[in-house]
């Protein structure tokens, strides 16, 4: 037998271990109380990167997995966790972790569009979904993508290709003082010029300031440069906040810009009542980010574009090529309307959660985090000693201690320290200007109520000692 392709017997032998070791790690998650142990995890980089030569001879497939689940993934901050409170916390559902096993053992090519019709459908299929969730009609196509940034990436190069032609070197793009880095870096790489990135003011609302957008634009017409970028944020990853799309459609088609939403954080909300009222009109945009492995709470790697007029896709990224002979049919080709050729099948990640619980499950679990935001909000708000940003639009919640101006930000900086320190819940921080803010970001489907008290009794604890 060929020495790479283990017996059936061996492959379920592996497959039985790698299943016992996740099981009892899954049953274990609701009694570990620490999230961060990343720390600890530091001490062993020593041990590790001794043994650091490629491996000539095998080793025990136990005693790898074993270690596995005793230093590698234990040692390390729990993003997953229900206490992850920080950033943006990715989710973990587990069926997603089976439709990757599938999908990995399968290893199917859905690179073109002749090799796994059915497999090609499932993950057309789930693009659609995703379209009709943020409300685009049947002209629109989209991709699964690596994650948000990549996406964006994506947006960048089809509203270049599209408004700019070859006029690269004159393009200009807008987008807020909270836009998020990967609209910046996806810009450079797309070929634009970092001089051309016109980082707007927002208003006290956290918003894109319109007027001064505006008057930048007309700056721009003046130099003789060429604006053809505004991006809205469906949820600032600073502070959870909703530009207004409407009048942005308003100034895109003003100025013959693309109108990009980047609803990586915030999008899935518009599955909720609330949500959809504040994410009105984000049908409008010429393309939209979603990261399914935010908002529906999949494992890391599956972000999404999705584009209003599709065959600009195909259009952008379709390339001829002498040693791929594609095949003229109606499905969709993914090598020809985005940068990849092979990559695993992600629509398998969302296809099957999604196909399992029905999208109602979602829409309930995520109008349990706005509730829950809510919830906290409101205790926070109790306190004397901290000053909250008002009105947050959906699960990200500020706050900072109320202190002498003198200590500037000290005091807020302690207190992030200590609750982190304590490794119930773990937070997270953002500069408002030069003002520190805390940030609670909750978006894991594992976070309740349990994990928001234990965070206000951490609070009361360091309160005590001030
Ligand atoms: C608003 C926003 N856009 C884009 C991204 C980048 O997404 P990813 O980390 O999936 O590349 C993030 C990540 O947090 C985000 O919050």
């Amino acid at each position: 037998m060929n020495k790479l392709e283990p017996t059936a017997h061996d492959f379920k032998k592996m497959l039985d271990h790698v299943c016992k070791k996740i099981i009892s790690h899954y049953k274990a998650r609701e009694q570990v109380n620490e999230i961060d142990k990343s720390q600890e995890g530091m001490i062993f980089l020593e041990k590790y990167s001794k043994n650091s030569k490629i491996p000539e001879n095998p080793s025990s497939f136990k005693k790898i997995i074993d270690e596995l689940f005793a230093q590698q993934i234990p040692l390390s901050l729990d993003t997953s966790g229900s206490g992850y409170l920080a950033y943006v916390p990715g989710g973990g559902i587990v069926e997603s972790a089976i439709a990757e096993l599938i999908t990995c053992y399968a290893n199917r090519y859905i690179g073109v569009n002749f090799t796994a019709p059915l497999l090609l459908q499932i993950e057309t299929q789930v693009i659609k979904w995703l379209i009709s969730i943020v409300g685009y009609d049947n002209s629109a196509k989209g991709i699964l993508t690596s994650g948000g940034s990549i996406a964006n990436l994506h947006a960048m190069i089809l509203a270049r290709e599209d408004k700019l032609g070859n006029k690269i070197s004159k393009g200009v793009l807008y987008g807020s003082s909270h836009t998020h880095h990967s609209i910046w870096k996806g810009a450079f790489a797309a070929g634009l010029q970092r001089k051309h990135q016109r980082i707007i003011e927002v208003n006290s609302d956290g918003k894109i300031d319109l007027k001064k957008l505006k008057e930048q634009i007309e700056v721009d017409l003046k130099k003789k440069l060429i604006p053809f970028f505004i991006v809205g944020n469906a949820g600032t990853t600073s502070c959870g906040r909703i530009d207004d799309f409407y009048e942005l459609k308003k100034i895109s088609k003003a100025y013959n810009l693309w109108f990009h939403i980047d609803a990586a954080y915030g999008g899935f909300f518009c599955l909720t009542s609330q949500g959809k009222k504040a994410l009105s009109g984000m049908q409008q945009a010429d393309s939209v980010t979603l990261d399914p492995h935010k908002g529906l709470f999949l494992p890391y790697g599956t972000g999404a574009l999705l584009v209003n007029d599709g065959t600009k896709l195909d259009k952008t990224f379709s390339q001829h090529c002498s040693y791929i002979q594609c095949q003229d049919n109606d499905l969709w080709d993914f090598s020809n309307c985005s940068l990849e050729l092979s990559r695993e099948m992600r629509g398998m990640r969302i296809y099957l959660p999604v196909k399992k619980y029905g999208i109602n499950a979602f829409r309930k679990a995520l109008t349990e985090k706005i509730k829950l935001s809510k919830y906290t909000f409101k205790k926070l708000s109790q306190y004397k000693m901290l000053s909250l940003i008002p009105n947050p639009e959906l699960t990200i919640i500020n706050f900072r201690y109320a202190e002498a101006s003198n200590l500037k930000n000290k005091t807020t900086l302690e207190l992030l320290d200590f609750i982190n320190n304590k490794n119930n819940v773990h937070l997270s921080g953002v500069y408002l200007e030069d003002v520190f803010y805390i940030r609670v970001c909750i978006l894991s489907f594992r976070t309740s109520k349990k994990d928001i008290e234990a965070l206000l009794a951490d609070l009361r604890a360091f309160m005590k000692n001030k």
